[in-house]
């Protein structure tokens, strides 16, 4: 059993934000509306009526969240640029203004020490795009290779790896499949044009990032299956589930081809979404690191109604977040020995690039989530013991924030506390600790000119 904190030297200590969640600003130097901006607009949308308008201000406050950040002794800051900031319609004229924004971002991240890790899209598509089909359309994925090539050639003179797409499981099954998130869409199985348009656009940009010297990260947001019993019909359920929530966005990438979606109603071209050629452009570029976003497992039996193929169960008997979510670290040890036993060679190194929780009414004594983050950590060590190449750990949050349908004030993910009526930020116990576990870590390969 290694120590609790066995992980590599040289392993990159991090957090984890996104623009629409803290940026706020959204009528400011020109940005246009984002898909977020007009569901979060929608009475009944948002709990309590929230919108990102103006979040954690980060927008303007930038300089201090980096202070937070030095303070932590961060390696590096994974934030998403929006889209709508640097095209405010999704295509068309560049907006200097916005595009300046994220130029003095990172040049006040690298003044810290800190390395930048981009996203270059975190769900809030620009609403010019959106009302011309979103993701359904098939020229929204060319339309994010020319994005990329924008955001790129302006900063990747200083930021060498990106990620692509945030979440495309979340963003096609909430925004377009259920309806629960932007763009509120309820097309159920008929979203997934929407997720194939996705792994295109991760694909285009991922050759052009690599054309330019620079690497490329997918990040997904993976969960272990766990059949409710070893009742076949409990187990076709949980491969039938598997194949929406994790393979569909891994294998393509890592494999390039689909897994079958039978049990799901899908057809191999995803309602004639997927042309040929498509799974070379979204395989061939290949992968520099998968992201991987881990919360929660999943537990899933057979449809007790006609319907769905699969009914996702509670998993008694564990702590809860929170927002309900079942706290099983051992799942993410788990998570990523299926991992390397389904793709073997073709897995890519992994760096986890959210996790983390939501606590309760809470301000500054945290426990819930440095017992959240000790255990997962623990749970990496023993992977990376197995052998699992893992580089990284971004945690989710830096900052309370926008928590998208949940709003502002519900689900505090944050190691900062922010008081969203006088934007004051404090630190919370979860903070001290994290900054002393990076400290630790880096002190005990001091001298080996790593860690
Ligand atoms: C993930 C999202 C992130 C945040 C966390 C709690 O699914 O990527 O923006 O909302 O959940």
């Amino acid at each position: 059993m290694p120590d609790r904190f066995d992980l590599p030297a040289g392993f990159r200590w991090g957090a984890a934000t996104a623009a629409y969640q803290i940026e706020g600003a959204v009528d400011e130097d020109g940005r246009g509306p984002s898909v977020w901006d007009t569901f979060a607009a929608r009475p009944g949308a948002v709990r309590g009526g929230h919108t990102g308008a103006v979040a954690c201000d980060h927008y303007h406050r930038y300089p201090e969240d980096i202070a937070l950040m030095k303070g932590l002794g961060l390696d590096g800051y994974r934030f998403s640029v929006s889209w709508p900031r640097v095209l405010p319609t999704g295509a068309g004229a560049v907006n200097p203004a916005g595009l300046a924004f994220y130029d003095r971002l990172v040049d006040a991240l690298l003044e810290a020490g800190i390395t930048p890790l981009p996203t270059l899209f975190h769900w809030d598509l620009p609403q010019g795009l959106e009302d011309r089909g979103g993701w359904l359309n098939r020229d929204t994925a060319y339309r994010f290779a020319d994005y990329a090539t924008v955001v790129a050639d302006r900063l990747g003179d200083r930021v060498p790896a990106w990620i692509t797409l945030n979440e495309p499981f979340v963003h096609t099954v909430y925004g377009y499949a259920l309806g629960t998130h932007a763009p509120g869409r309820t097309l159920m199985f008929e979203a997934l044009p929407a997720a194939h348009h996705q792994l295109l656009g991760h694909g285009l940009a991922a050759s052009l990032l690599h054309d330019r010297g620079l690497e490329a990260m997918l990040s997904n947001n993976l969960t272990p299956v766990e059949p409710a019993s070893s009742d076949p019909a409990d187990l076709a359920a949980a491969a039938a589930y598997d194949a929406l929530h994790n393979r569909l966005f891994t294998d393509p990438v890592l494999l390039g081809r689909y897994p079958d979606l039978s049990a799901l109603g899908v057809p191999d071209d995803i309602f004639g979404a997927v042309r040929p050629g498509d799974l070379d452009l979204i395989h061939t570029p290949g992968l520099d690191g998968l992201g991987l976003n881990f919360y929660n497992p999943t537990r899933v039996a057979a449809p007790t109604e006609p319907g769905l193929p699969f009914d996702l169960v509670d998993i008694p008997d564990v702590p809860h977040t929170a927002f309900g979510w079942p706290v099983v670290p051992e799942a993410l040890t788990q998570l990523l020995i299926n991992l390397r036993e389904l793709y073997g060679k073709a897995l890519p190194p992994v760096t986890i690039t959210e996790n983390g929780c939501s606590v309760a009414e809470e301000t500054v004594p945290d426990q819930p989530r440095i017992d959240f983050m000790a255990a997962h950590l623990d749970a990496l060590a023993r992977a990376a013991a197995e052998g699992i190449d893992i580089r990284g750990y971004y945690t989710w949050s830096l900052l309370d924030n926008f928590e998208w349908a949940e709003g502002l004030f519900s689900q505090r993910f944050g190691l900062v506390h922010v008081d969203f009526a006088t934007q004051v930020r404090t630190p919370k116990a979860s903070y001290a600790w994290y900054r002393d576990l990076i400290a630790a870590h880096r002190k005990r390969f001091a001298g080996q000119g790593v860690g």
